[in-house]
């Protein structure tokens, strides 16, 4: 059996998709001017005062002063301490290459080629604990950014956001903490998911089971939303491009690395690596492989890019893709509710397409205020065409309701004639928005107003 732990993460009914303890904040003291670099970097640093990221050409400087510490970084055992170092030469590669898109950017609005070549201080230590780890040398969603970046504020008090801080920071100003901090403070539901996922998957011939599960799957999911929604008071909108640049890939991003990144001391030949997205987050691709939507996933650029980020994930966490997926395809779920005329479980299921959708649909307004209405710049951060790709997967959702609608009756819980009249209006919104995008000189906002005249607003 494939294992579903690396001794950071694992995936179970108790720790869901966050790590098994707190990550280690600090690196331990022999990697002392490493760390230092890190509290020295932010744009503004915890006492207030500006970083080495406030001023152009700086870090270039500060690099030189780190000791290449390769040989110590090989003697390292310790998950946690491999998943700071990860986190640490990750923030360091991102600062160091993209400074210079940053600084262009704050004076024209565009952003600016980055430093195509990372020195081997960097590359040689970077590359090894990225090998250990078996991701790539770039900086990602779990181990760097994101889900391994966190400590609590008070050790007494729980996951949500603002009582959360990042060990490592780029902006070092609040949108920043609030926005990556929102992503570990919603998965702190993840337990509860990943058990219904094991328990819709294994209770193939028990239906009080199934329904048990598929209840504890649509509930959880409406927890999750309700904090995913937080995000519009945890980090403001106007404030997303202060530290973007900085969460960018070397793949997709042509403007910014038109010839990829030589890895000095490792390879001869540039590398292209994804940048850090909440599309590594795992929220969804659970709910979507549970779910049934991912067979309605269109066979188009933006599948093959969803599928390709699984392998930006985590060993272990790829390994619970794969059993999950193999498990729901030996059985899929439709088929079991209809066998039975289930209508309790497809209620349920029912009820998790409606918070998938209000998840997609709330995250497509994200998307809209906070990179549409910022920046005409229209590649995201993990290198997608942002504005064709996000509404497929609402159309995925749409398919997989339309496929269970005509298989259920009026009940108590649920109504046909009710369900449809809000799932037109559901397909009336995306395909307004569609339309007014259609035109190249579109308005973001008049995209974003129609959320609200249509009743679908996500706050
Ligand atoms: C202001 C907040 C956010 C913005 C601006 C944003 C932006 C984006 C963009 C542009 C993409 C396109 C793919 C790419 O990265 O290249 C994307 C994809 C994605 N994001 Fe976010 N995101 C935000 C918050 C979140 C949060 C909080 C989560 C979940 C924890 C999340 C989960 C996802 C997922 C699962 C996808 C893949 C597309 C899908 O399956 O529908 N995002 N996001």
């Amino acid at each position: 059996m494939k294992s579903l732990s690396d001794g950071f993460f694992s995936i179970d009914s108790k720790n869901g998709f966050l790590p098994i303890k707190e990550p280690l904040r600090n690196l331990p003291s022999r990697y002392e001017t490493l760390q230092q670099l890190i509290d020295e970097m932010p744009v503004l640093k915890e006492d207030g005062t500006p970083g080495i990221l406030a001023n152009h050409g700086s870090i270039e400087e500060a690099i030189k002063i780190l000791p290449n510490y390769l040989d110590l970084v090989k003697l390292e055992k310790d998950s946690f301490v491999n998943a700071a170092l990860f986190r640490a030469y990750s923030f360091l590669a991102s600062a160091y290459t993209l400074s210079p898109s940053h600084h262009k950017f704050l004076k024209t609005g565009k952003y600016g080629m980055a430093n195509d070549r990372l020195p081997s201080n960097i590359s040689q230590p970077f590359v090894y604990i990225s090998n250990s780890l078996g991701v790539y040398p770039w900086l990602d969603y779990h181990y760097a950014y994101s889900l391994g970046n966190y400590f609590k504020i008070d050790k007494e008090k729980g996951f949500n956001w603002s009582n959360l801080s990042m060990a490592a920071k780029f902006s070092g100003m609040d949108d920043e903490r609030g926005f990556i901090m929102l992503h570990v403070d919603i998965n702190q539901h993840s337990p509860d998911l990943v058990k219904s996922a094991f328990g819709v998957a294994n209770s193939k011939n028990n239906e009080s089971s199934l329904n048990k599960s598929l209840k504890l799957f649509a509930n959880t999911l409406k927890k999750i939303n309700e904090r995913r929604r937080v995000m519009w008071e945890a980090s403001r909108w106007k404030h997303y491009n202060d530290f973007r640049v900085f969460i960018m890939g070397i793949k997709g991003n042509e403007e910014i690395f038109p010839n990829g990144l030589i890895y000095e001391g490792v390879w001869d030949k540039p590398k292209y690596f994804r940048g850090q997205t909440g599309a590594q987050d795992n929220i969804i691709p659970t709910a979507d492989i549970v779910s049934g939507v991912i067979n309605f996933y269109p066979e188009n650029q933006l599948t093959k890019y969803l599928l390709d980020l699984r392998k930006y994930r985590p060993i272990c966490v790829q390994n619970f893709f794969e059993i999950l997926t193999k498990e729901m395809r030996s059985a899929p779920l439709l088929k079991r509710l209809t066998k039975t005329d289930n209508q309790l479980g497809m209620y349920h299921l029912m009820s998790a397409y409606e918070e998938i959708y209000f998840f997609r649909n709330g995250h497509w307004q994200f998307v809209q205020k906070y990179i549409m209405q910022n920046t005409k710049y229209a590649k995201a951060t993990g290198g997608t065409p942002i504005i064709s790709w996000i509404p497929n997967q609402i159309k995925a959702v749409f398919s997989a309701m339309q496929n269970l609608s005509d298989q259920m009756k009026d009940s108590n819980h649920w109504i046909k004639s009710k369900w449809i009249e809000s799932y037109l209006k559901k397909v009336e919104l995306l395909n307004k928005q569609l339309e007014i995008l259609s035109i190249d000189t579109f308005n973001p906002e008049s995209v974003f107003k129609l959320n609200e005249e249509i009743g679908l607003e996500d706050f």
